[in-house]
């Protein structure tokens, strides 16, 4: 395990908690009955919340990438969105992840026959998948990965974290050859967005010479071949080399993000992935549970991608 468990956890000022508890209470969250569609946030009313976010902010920018943020405990489960919604939203601009113009995505396993294998989209599974970040669908870098925990699975789940700046270190100084590799273009597709390809290298540069990752292989991989364009041997054994890394236990921290807790990352700095995982028979679903169906939810994620900076603004 890399990082430390104590420096993972965020705890929100007791000030903060009763602040955003207090706001939600004026919210008329109950009438919701999409789990894509949330309430607008008033920033001026939860000012103490909005200074925690800004720490957040600094952590997740500075050296350790990513964290989770501790359960407000007083918050009922429909309420504890609202609290990666309000991060979110604090944090820049929500962006629209599929062509329903969705800014909030669920992922929960919705059917335990589907597998990728047979077409299935990764969110929608069940199964475990390869160390990715999700910056791979547009040209442009937007900064901010969120998931809330709505509900825990069963059995298994786990979040693996690899943080970015370790592994651009251990390929820099033990393996030159590959980062080299990494570096040259590689072709992407906009899934999700449209069906054009673009190019663009795995690792690029922030002005001030930072590491930016882009890696999904198995999309990658989809774009070279829709392209007709078959990777090289030197790129397969450099993305052989990077996946590699990004399963050994020395650069991963596992841990299973709970009901109510929020992960954070900056996401080109910080990879990720899941183990499998099971939910328990007869569980229900969150458009079944807004919508009054009683039961216990099956394994649910509320996932947000943040731009920092507003475009048109
Ligand atoms: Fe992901």
């Amino acid at each position: 395990m890399n990082t430390e468990q104590n420096n993972l956890y965020f705890e929100f000022s007791s000030v903060a908690k009763n602040e955003l508890a207090a706001y939600l209470k004026t919210l008329d969250i109950e009438s919701i009955k999409d789990p894509n569609v949330f309430l607008p946030i008033d920033e001026s009313k939860i000012p103490h919340f909005k200074k925690d976010v800004e720490r957040i902010r600094q952590i997740v920018e500075g050296p350790q990438k990513f964290l989770i943020t501790k359960k407000v405990e007083a918050l009922s489960l429909l309420e504890a969105r609202y609290t990666t919604w309000a991060l979110a939203t604090m944090l820049g601009q929500p962006i629209v992840q599929n062509d329903l113009g969705h800014q909030v995505i669920s992922i929960y396993d919705r059917d335990r026959s589907n597998t990728m294998a047979k077409g299935a989209r990764y969110h929608q599974t069940r199964e475990g998948g390869t160390i990715h970040t999700d910056n791979v669908n547009t040209p442009e870098v937007w900064e901010y990965l969120l998931f809330g925990c709505v509900a825990e699975g069963h059995v298994g789940g786990e979040n693996i974290l690899v943080n970015g700046l370790e592994l651009y270190n251990e390929l820099k100084t033990k393996y030159p050859d590959v980062l080299k590799i990494l570096e040259t273009q590689f072709t992407w597709e906009c899934r999700g967005v449209n069906d054009s390809t673009y190019l663009s290298p795995i690792i690029t540069y922030t002005k001030t010479g930072e590491p930016i990752f882009r890696h999904l292989r198995p999309y990658m991989e989809s774009a070279h071949n829709k392209t007709n364009n078959p990777l090289s041997v030197e790129q397969i054994y450099a993305l052989d080399c990077l996946d590699a890394l990004c399963e050994s236990a020395e650069f991963q921290t596992r841990v299973k993000v709970k009901s109510g807790e929020v992960f954070v990352s900056l996401d080109y700095q910080s990879l990720h992935g899941r183990s499998c995982f099971s939910d328990a028979l007869d569980t229900i679903n969150i458009v079944d549970y807004l919508n009054g169906k009683k039961g216990k939810l099956k394994r649910t994620l509320d996932r947000l991608w943040i731009r920092k900076n507003p475009i048109n603004q």
